[in-house]
């Protein structure tokens, strides 16, 4: 496995590869990010993935501060999992001009949403570095996980209206045997807050099992009391949307149409997302 810390070193050993899937990573790799890189191994001659830290995307500067690191630990689970190069750029080598930027994506009412509302500029953050990495590693398909929902639809949205010829392929969200979707972010929670973070999933599949039985809002707010607040977890927000374009559903479901779950919700300070589907997937 080759490592490159430039954008030129790296295009140079890429040469005229055509056949590239690439894994775009902050790094403090888990389960979930090799079953992305698994996924890649099996459909491309070559797998390049990048372990970059973006500022611009971290609408906190305390959360960019904390955020994990373990480059020789990271590097290890991608060789072992077959990944062929990695990119491990510096701010300066992808921000040459700096972090601050004039250009604005039309992400359609995205940003509006749920993590969008949020996080104020974290999607334009990862509209733009993942438009610089594509940019950079040209590859045939960008293999995103399923866990981050809505950034799937922001990063298709930038890729249609960029014109950018990258398929995306989608990958299922690998979780924890108690059900908790696997992420960086769980190495900050201490034992008793990880034993009460499943219930972000509890309180999804909640709902997906009972959603023929009762009206939507009932389910939300017994969802939210029973399985959140009453354990101490600080909800931002749980609620229904169609899965096509993030429309927030509040009253009935329409049995021909497909939705998804989404919950953000913080526990001991650690903020964390998760979704699936409400119909059942093969
Ligand atoms: P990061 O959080 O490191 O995630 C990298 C990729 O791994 C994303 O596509 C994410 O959806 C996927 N992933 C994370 N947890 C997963 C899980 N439990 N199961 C399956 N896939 C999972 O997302 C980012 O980095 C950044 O925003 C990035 C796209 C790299 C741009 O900076």
């Amino acid at each position: 496995m080759q490592v490159f810390e430039t954008r030129l070193a790296l295009q140079t050993a890429l040469n005229t590869s055509e056949n590239i899937g690439f894994v775009p990573t902050m790094g403090a790799l888990h389960q979930g990010h090799v079953s992305l890189i698994a996924e890649a191994r099996k459909n491309h001659k070559t797998v390049v993935a990048s372990i970059f830290v973006n500022p611009t995307q971290f609408n906190n500067p305390e959360d960019f501060k904390k955020y994990p690191i373990d480059t020789e630990k990271d590097l290890e689970k991608l060789r072992d999992a077959g990944c062929d190069m990695v990119f491990l750029p510096s701010v300066a080598e992808i921000y040459p001009q700096g972090t601050d930027s004039n250009k604005h994506y039309d992400l359609q009412g995205l940003e509006a949403v749920m993590e969008g509302k949020m996080r104020p500029g974290h999607f334009q953050g990862v509209a733009r570095v993942v438009h610089l990495l594509l940019d950079a590693v040209k590859p045939k398909k960008l293999y995103l996980g399923e866990k981050d929902f809505q950034q799937i639809c922001v990063i298709k949205t930038m890729v249609e209206t960029e014109k950018i010829g990258t398929e995306l392929v989608v990958c299922k969200t690998i979780r924890e045997i108690s059900g908790l979707a696997m992420s960086s972010r769980n190495r900050r929670l201490d034992e008793f807050s990880l034993s009460l973070a499943k219930n972000l999933y509890a309180a999804l599949q909640y709902v997906k099992q009972e959603q023929k039985n009762a009206h939507l809002a009932e389910l939300l707010h017994h969802a939210q009391t029973f399985f959140l607040k009453n354990n101490g977890i600080d909800t931002e927000y749980l609620q229904v949307c169609l899965e096509n374009d993030l429309t927030k559903i509040v009253d009935k479901l329409d049995g021909h149409k497909k939705y998804r779950i989404f919950v953000a919700a913080s526990i001991a300070g650690v903020r964390l997302i998760d979704n699936i589907a409400l119909y059942d997937e093969k």
